[in-house]
């Protein structure tokens, strides 16, 4: 939001984190078991899909926004996007993290020991995880 400039955020949750959402500055929470967000009359200048869905974030999509994908294989027009984290982009966002416009949201699991590394997965494996689930130190 902050670091493209965008004036209001909808974002998909569970009941369960409708407030979560709310307390990270997003304008507008929409549980996924109740609506269907495709559905809405309103529609997006961007639709970030990271459930793997492309087909109805294309739906959500005014005309001439766009559909990103981080979920394969992605559905054209979607575009499938692969998340990195080069030096330029960190500097990018560092000013948003110094600022604290930008928090990283880290599971109350987290840290998790490298030995532990299979029940970190399995954990994210269940969709209960809210955040990232760090595991540290790398050996
Ligand atoms: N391409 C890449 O570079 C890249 C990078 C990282 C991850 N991924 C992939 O992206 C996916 C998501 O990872 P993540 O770490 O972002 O997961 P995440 O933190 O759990 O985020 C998924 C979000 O989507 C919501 N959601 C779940 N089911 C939904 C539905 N049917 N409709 C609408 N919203 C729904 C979840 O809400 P609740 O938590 O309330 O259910 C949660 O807010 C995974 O498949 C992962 O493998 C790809």
């Amino acid at each position: 939001m902050h670091v493209y400039g965008a004036s209001r955020i909808a974002a998909t949750c569970s009941t369960g984190k409708l407030e979560f959402l709310r307390k990270l500055g997003v304008d507008f929470p929409i549980d996924y078991t109740k609506e269907n967000f495709e559905e809405l009359s309103e529609k997006f200048d961007l639709v970030y899909d990271t459930v793997g869905e492309a087909e109805r974030a294309l739906k959500a999509v005014k005309e001439g926004g766009k559909a990103v994908t981080i979920v394969p294989p992605g559905v054209p027009p979607a575009i499938f996007f692969v998340l990195t984290s080069k030096g330029s982009i960190l500097d990018k966002l560092r000013p948003f993290f110094e600022n604290g416009k930008v928090k990283p949201i880290l599971d109350p699991l987290t840290p998790v020991p490298f030995s532990q590394v299979v029940q970190a997965f399995s954990y994210l494996q269940t969709a209960k995880a809210t955040g990232k689930v760090v595991v540290y130190p790398i050996p």
